[in-house]
């Protein structure tokens, strides 16, 4: 076979799962001690399966990683063709090319009824470990200091292997990075892990801002937890076969809760997506993970898909950044930036993108694209530009302003020059004075912080269902503050990401619903301190059934948008009942969605899982979910029931009321109406049928059931909609 004809796929990474078994035997590092020469090496098996299958005597270098510690499997570089032939193979699961993904303070806790002063069991919050999967963590900060922490809890079984110059302490107990990533350091260059990190488990600074901007104090929702830092990302994004080397590492390391805000841009099959196989196996050994769902903001965006993740969402808090235009006739307009430079008063020259370019054309330049903008046209003027990111041109060009339209509502980006974001309505002024005139010229100011009474409400940014891959089971889950966050930052990086940029910071302000993730893992984590012996199912309810009730009107998507609602920390800590969901009831899943037995192994890991008919019965709407949804066919009416089953975790003696939010278009029973409890533990079910007239395609129509004892609120969305099925496509490599 000519190598040189499967060029293009050479620089493609194959990932390979293998099932469970293999791996168990080296499982247990006792029996390793004391039976030498009966010890498994995955690595050496793993090199002998790929000599099988690769004509080639030295293997060992096309071996980019083993998987070893939690999940058995291993990434190597392949023609398309051997990975073929090694997908064929006895005891191979799965086999799917490794891709690039890329990554996705802190008024928000106040803003969120979680204040410093909260009730805690610090003894248990310094014992609990949240695993970071991102771009690596600054361990120099002042979020991350050890004053007061005392040694690692002792189930720590990581390491602090961070690379050249990098120290751990006893707040950052661990710190690995991966082996795409360059240069070869665990240390954050851009920001984004640094933030995320400091967001879920940083130390309460005091005084932090962006120049003087969201001055405050800046912390974690759990400051005396532990963090374990595991870099996947680089400037060229996060490898796959990295974030699932980091989710086997994080689990055996004996961390408590993973968030992760990364993603990819399309939806993925559960086998095929490294994500819902590292949080499958996170969620067998009791570990939560917290995913941020993508920042594309259509609908059917939503990449995180996975039943057993707690997907998130990103929604705004009552604080906002606005900044001022004053134009040459005295009016002024409202715009939106978190814009941290000061003209003065001064006013300079205004000009439009397109009448400013030698080199684009009008249609490119009216929207300041790359190279359009003709420096010596720019230079001491401030320059219209038809969309957000022109700030960073009109920059490179070495304008001094710009004025945008803020084609992502009211978002507030953080930019490189003086600039202002405004609507189309206050943009469409700014142009029409800017023609009315001979010699136009504007100011703009510092930003100012407003309060926003409108919040919170999910970013236009901020992804939406529904689940393409199962449509019966509602993404995202909830929603968390993620638009101008304040919180660590790395000095390496600049605030707006981007090379126009020349700050450094030690704190700045970032948007995304990579923001709003590490908030939820937070809450997690805060929860997880009150009650250590919950499984993931049960945290993943307390923060759904808990969540403050969103306003459909607001938000456009309405559950699409925030699934169960907004997070809501004190209220979790006390659910009264929880839903529970755990591995066999996933596998049901799998098995009624049509998974074959073999890629069900790809995604547990696991010989022994099986797929009797009795579970290919079980319809996905019935999997013992905190939310209730249902698709139906369109333009007919429609009778759906779901099944659920309450676990009492709240009063051992009490007894709970069914109530449900009227909507006209819905009739809802639930089947019995009031449940009593005796004991805590003690499970009830009940069946929930939903009838109503047919619905248009696509739509969608929501009511919502509430338990209630008197004392808690347990509240699940009911949604039924009429999106079509997205399909979703698998990966070229599938078995033959
Ligand atoms: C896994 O499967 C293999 C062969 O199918 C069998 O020999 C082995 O006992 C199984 N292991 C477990 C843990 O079920
Ligand atoms: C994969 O193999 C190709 C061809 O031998 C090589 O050019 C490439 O650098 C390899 N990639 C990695 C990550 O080792
Ligand atoms: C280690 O990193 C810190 C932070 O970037 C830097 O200040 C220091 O100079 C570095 N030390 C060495 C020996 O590179
Ligand atoms: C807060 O920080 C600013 C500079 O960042 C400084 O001027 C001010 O004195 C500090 N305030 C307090 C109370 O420490
Ligand atoms: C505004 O004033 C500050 C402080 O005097 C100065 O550093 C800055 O350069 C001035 N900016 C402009 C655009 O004149
Ligand atoms: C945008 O902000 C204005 C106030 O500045 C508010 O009235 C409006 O509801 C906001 N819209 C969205 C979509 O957030
Ligand atoms: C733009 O914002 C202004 C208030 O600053 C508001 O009156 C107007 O309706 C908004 N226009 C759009 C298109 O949102
Ligand atoms: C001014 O009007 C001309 C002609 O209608 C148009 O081409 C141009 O884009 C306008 N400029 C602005 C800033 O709106
Ligand atoms: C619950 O109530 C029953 C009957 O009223 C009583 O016998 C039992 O002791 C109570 N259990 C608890 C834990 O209070
Ligand atoms: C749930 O209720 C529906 C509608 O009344 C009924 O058809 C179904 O059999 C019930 N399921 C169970 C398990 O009780």
């Amino acid at each position: 076979m000519a190598k040189s004809a499967f060029l293009l796929v050479f620089d493609i990474f194959f990932i390979l799962m293998l099932s469970l078994s293999l791996w168990s035997a080296a499982a247990n590092e006792d029996r390793k001690a004391t039976l030498p020469g009966l010890e498994y090496s995955p690595s050496s098996h793993h090199i002998s399966i790929l000599q099988d299958v690769v004509k080639s005597s030295s293997v060992a270098n096309l071996l980019l990683r083993s998987y070893k510690r939690s999940f058995n499997g291993f990434a190597a570089n392949l023609t398309n063709e051997e990975a073929k032939r090694l997908a064929s193979m006895k005891g191979v699961v799965s086999v799917f090319p490794s891709r690039i993904l890329h990554t996705l303070t802190t008024r928000s806790w106040d803003f969120m009824g979680l204040k410093e002063t909260v009730t805690r069991i610090p003894a248990v919050e310094s014992d609990t470990i949240i695993g970071v999967i991102d771009t690596g963590i600054w361990p120099e900060s002042a979020s991350f200091k050890d004053e007061g922490f005392g040694p690692p809890p002792k189930k720590w079984k990581g390491v602090c292997k961070g690379g050249k110059n990098f120290t751990c302490n006893n707040k950052i107990i661990g710190a690995r990075f991966y082996s795409s990533i360059s240069p070869s350091s665990a240390r954050d260059e851009m920001g984004h892990g640094s933030h995320t990190a400091s967001t879920a488990a940083g130390n309460i600074v005091k005084n932090t801002s962006f120049f003087g901007l969201g001055q405050g104090t800046a912390r974690g929702a759990v400051p005396s937890a532990r963090i374990a830092a595991y870099r996947v990302c680089d400037g060229n994004g996060c490898e796959s076969k990295d974030i699932l080397a980091a989710f086997d590492d994080s689990i055996a390391d004996g961390v408590d809760v993973i968030t992760i805000s990364i993603g990819g841009i399309n939806p993925l099959l559960f086998h095929e997506d490294v994500i819902a196989i590292g949080a499958f196996h996170a969620m067998v050994k009791g570990v939560i993970t917290l995913h941020a769902g993508g920042n594309i903001g259509g609908f059917h965006t939503i990449t995180s898909v996975a039943p057993w993740i707690v997907t998130v969402a990103a929604s705004t808090i009552d604080r906002q950044f606005i900044d001022k235009v004053v134009l040459g006739n005295g009016k002024t307009q409202n715009g939106f930036s978190v814009n941290s430079f000061n003209l003065n008063g001064t006013k300079f020259p205004v000009v439009y993108g397109k009448e400013v370019t030698t080199s684009c054309s009008e249609d490119q330049a009216k929207f300041c694209q790359l190279d359009c903008l003709d420096s010596s046209l720019v230079k001491g003027k401030i320059v219209l530009c038809d969309r957000i990111k022109g700030n960073f041109i009109a920059s490179l060009a070495g304008a001094m302003g710009s004025i945008m339209r803020n084609e992502f509502e009211n978002l507030s980006a953080v930019v490189t020059l003086p600039a202002s974001a405004l609507n189309k309505t206050n943009y469409d002024v700014i142009k029409s004075y800017v023609n009315s005139t001979k010699k136009p010229e504007a100011g703009i100011l510092k930003s100012e912080v407003i309060k926003d009474a409108t919040a919170p409400i999910v970013a236009t940014f901020s992804f939406r269902g529904p689940n393409s891959v199962v449509p019966d089971i509602l993404k995202p889950d909830l929603s968390a503050p993620g638009v101008n966050i304040l919180a660590a930052y790395s000095p390496l990086g600049t605030p707006a990401n981007d090379d126009s940029d020349t700050r450094h910071v030690d704190y700045s302000i970032a948007t995304g619903t990579s923001m709003a993730c590490p908030h939820a893992a937070g809450v997690a984590a805060y929860v997880k301190t009150f009650h250590p012996d919950w499984s993931p199912s049960a945290i993943k309810s307390a923060l759904m059934t808990t969540a403050w009730a969103m306003d459909q009107s607001k938000s456009r998507g309405g559950e699409f948008a925030y699934g169960s609602g907004h997070i809501n920390p004190i209220k979790a800590r006390d659910p009264g009942l929880v839903y529970e969901t755990l591995k066999d009831d996933y596998i049901k899943l799998l098995c009624s969605i049509g998974y074959t037995l073999d890629r069900i192994k790809a995604i547990s890991g696991d010989n022994s899982s099986s797929c009797p008919p009795s579970y290919q019965k079980v319809p996905p709407k019935d999997l013992n979910y905190p939310s209730m949804t249902a698709s139906v066919p369109p333009k007919e009416s429609f009778t759906v029931n779901f099944l659920r089953t309450v676990t009492n975790v709240g009063l051992a003696n009490s007894t709970y009321k069914a109530q449900v939010s009227p909507n006209l278009g819905l009739e809802v029973e639930v089947v019995p109406d009031i449940l009593s409890f005796r004991s805590l533990q003690e499970k009830k079910s009940f069946n929930v049928t939903v009838t109503g007239k047919s619905l248009k395609q696509p739509s969608m129509v929501s009511a919502s059931l509430v338990w209630s004892d008197g004392i808690h609120i347990v509240r699940s969305p009911i949604v039924v909609h009429t999106y079509p099925p997205v399909r979703v496509v698998p990966h070229v490599l599938l078995k033959n």
